[in-house]
């Protein structure tokens, strides 16, 4: 038996936070403990059911919600430790009150460390009983609100890191259409390249997944052989242009072109990777390109997969004074100049996929895969090909 004292003034549910009345259950195998402690919460707008022990508790709890369980320590079938262990489990969210007599403090502890939220030491004082309850049920609230408010923060970055990498999908797309207008531009001005840097960047592509490179890396090639011949923009028509012949002069100015473009490209930090490659793209293995004269692998991989595609294309395309060749010769060729002008692995690779592949590759509408730029009739060539 009890001791039971209505408080003062006793403390109302928030029902701001709250609107519905705290749904409790109450689990005593004492009857009279149950009707006391139901009618005490009743007084605070509390909805209340009760159970005589442990099992049958578990049985209201999964027929249907509760805010809070306060339970009797000692019972029969399944006591109070072993219900708020099945409630922990199952039930996370619901408070739950452990009732102790007073030998058994220690135990209640216990329980709080096994996540009880509050315990009343029996025979308890209403105020005291009734300050726990609101203890459990304010504590309770709090951890749903922060348990919400961490899912919300979740969604949130969630959904603003998918935002932010379409963002920078857009972006990315912005600029490599920009940079297959700046293609498209330069053929305009060249025209026996008309096609080339198109045909040329899509060899690269097929290479350097061949090659088994991460698909940044992949990306920067693509671009780099975009733009490879960018510098040229920077060459006078007369020397560009030319029929025929360079002089030695000529031929010098001419090869400034990967330096003229690498300054160009080398500025736009979201082309810095590609601007090696525009600056390397006539080097050879063997050490005999230009400008730097670089030599095996300290020459840029994706350079030493352009010296292949660059070839193939002009091997397989028409030129002033001769049809186009067949992609046999053009292996054999390129085969041939493995470990000389060209990386024997990258060779090795070029020789791994198909005439047929890079026939169809070749044909690829310009629509494809990669910007489309440099469209149009096609034009006769004028000029031999340049360095
Ligand atoms: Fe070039």
């Amino acid at each position: 038996m009890y001791a039971l004292f209505m408080p003062k003034e006793p403390p109302r549910p928030d029902r701001k936070t709250n609107p519905k009345p705290p749904e409790v259950l109450v689990v005593d195998d004492e009857p009279m403990v149950c009707i006391l402690l139901k009618e005490l919460l009743a007084t605070q707008g509390f909805r209340c059911s009760e159970a005589s022990n442990g099992r049958q508790a578990l049985e209201l709890l999964a027929a249907r919600p509760f805010d809070l369980v306060v339970s009797d320590l000692r019972m029969p079938v399944m006591n109070g430790l072993e219900l708020l262990q099945a409630v922990r489990s199952r039930y996370p969210q619901v408070a739950f009150v452990m009732a102790t007599g007073e030998n058994d403090v220690r135990v209640a502890v216990q329980a709080m460390k096994e996540g009880a939220s509050d315990y009343i030491i029996k025979p308890f004082h209403t105020e005291v009983a009734l300050a726990s309850v609101q203890r459990a049920l304010e504590k309770r609230r709090l951890q749903i609100e922060l348990e919400n408010y961490r899912l919300h923060l979740e969604e949130m970055v969630a959904q603003r890191t998918s935002e932010l990498h379409a963002a920078m999908e857009r972006i990315e797309r912005t600029y490599d259409e920009t940079l297959s207008a700046l293609g498209g531009a330069l053929e305009l001005r060249d025209l026996e390249t008309e096609g080339h840097s198109r045909r040329v960047t899509r060899y690269c592509l097929e290479l350097a997944r061949g090659l088994g490179l991460p698909e940044g890396e992949v990306k920067n090639i693509v671009r780099g052989s975009l733009l490879h011949d960018i510098g040229k923009i920077g060459i006078p028509d007369a020397i560009l242009l030319k029929p025929g012949r360079l002089t030695d002069e000529e031929l010098e100015v001419m090869q400034t072109h990967p330096q003229i473009g690498y300054e160009l490209v080398c500025r736009i930090a979201f082309l810095a990777p590609a601007a090696e490659m525009v600056l390397a793209h006539q080097e050879r293995w063997d050490g005999t390109g230009y400008p730097r004269g670089l030599k095996g692998e300290s020459i840029p991989v994706g350079a030493r997969i352009f010296a292949v595609a660059d070839t193939l294309d002009a091997m397989t395309s028409d030129r002033p004074y001769r049809r186009a060749l067949p992609f046999s010769v053009a292996r054999e060729e390129i085969a041939r100049q493995a470990g000389r002008q060209f990386d024997p692995q990258v060779v090795q690779v070029f020789l791994s996929i198909s005439e047929e592949r890079w026939q169809a590759i070749r044909c690829e509408p310009a629509a494809g895969r990669l910007p489309a730029f440099g469209g149009g009739a096609s034009r006769p060539a004028r000029v031999e090909a340049r360095p």
